[in-house]
């Protein structure tokens, strides 16, 4: 497996692989690797005949009061894992690498980015939009790999890639859960024991709206005062946002008249979390 930390020796690797024929597939992470990330490269795996991974905590996309320093980081773990799935090459640069002095450029889904973690978190879907166009003109993959737990980003990037007319297809791949149903992250590594049953919560409350719809329920307010009356009997939890949304456009929905989207951001204790399901009137 290689490991390339210079933009101009992993465009060269990707040019020689496109010339003699390769399909390249590309996981794009941020590292502290856990099997969701390796279900992503499992399913990369599948699309192409290449693979690259990316690891690079993305500044762009945190704010300043938000965890970037902390974020967990294990590139020496991270890479054994990488080797063990037969990943041909890890694409690590550095900061000063990807935003050299004078870096000026970025790249906004708009609308789609507003709202949601887009409303709490201003700016970080600019960061990560703008580091996944960056990512696909450095490895210039055929194919990209991400996971529906990050159902926003998941869109956006889709967009990003039809609106800029991008040479790349988006794969989406399902949520990777714990036995309990927590849905994996890397941030799941900030929870305590006792914060770790308390984050059971989202996924509850995922399934309290997925039974009331199956029962024929579609007032979206009713189901979301049930959403959170679910997360708020959780004492550790603090609802960020609940709701239901259109799926492709992400716009708001006041029935469930087609597959909807419930996307939920709730912090227990310093970790925000995340998680979403698709709900479907009658397919349930
Ligand atoms: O989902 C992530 O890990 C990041 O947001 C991504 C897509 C790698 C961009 O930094």
């Amino acid at each position: 497996m290689r490991v390339i930390e210079q933009i101009s020796q992993m465009q060269s690797w990707s040019e020689r692989e496109r010339c003699s024929g390769s399909r390249i597939a590309l996981v794009p992470t941020m590292g502290f690797l856990h099997e969701g990330h390796l279900s992503l490269v499992r399913e990369a795996r599948s699309k192409g005949t290449r693979l690259a991974v990316s690891i690079f905590v993305n500044p762009a996309q945190f704010a300043p009061s938000e965890d970037y320093a902390a974020y967990p980081r294990d590139l020496d773990r991270d890479r054994y894992l990488l080797e063990r799935e037969s990943v041909d090459v890890v694409f690590c640069p550095s900061v000063a690498e990807m935003y050299p002095e004078r870096y000026q450029t970025y790249v906004d889904v708009e609308e789609m980015g507003a709202p949601l973690c887009g409303a709490g978190r201003p700016g970080h879907f600019r960061g990560v939009a703008t580091v996944v166009a960056k990512l696909f003109n450095i490895v210039r993959p055929h194919v990209a790999v991400f996971g529906q737990k990050d159902f926003q980003q998941l869109q956006i990037i889709r967009r990003l890639a039809r609106d800029l007319n991008l040479d790349v297809e988006i794969v989406a791949h399902p949520t990777v859960r714990e036995k309990d149903g927590l849905a994996l992250s890397s941030r799941n590594s900030y929870l305590d024991p006792s914060e770790r049953q308390a984050a059971l919560c989202l996924y509850r409350a995922l399934k309290v709206a997925e039974s009331l719809v199956q029962r024929g329920e579609n007032n979206c307010a009713t189901i979301l005062s049930a959403v959170t009356a679910e997360i708020t009997r959780e004492p550790r939890a603090r609802v960020d946002y609940a709701e239901l949304r259109d799926p492709e456009s992400l716009k708001e929905v006041g029935r469930i008249e087609r597959p909807t989207l419930l996307a939920l951001a709730v912090w227990i204790g310093k970790a925000r979390l995340i998680d979403n399901i698709i709900l479907a009137p009658g397919r349930n």
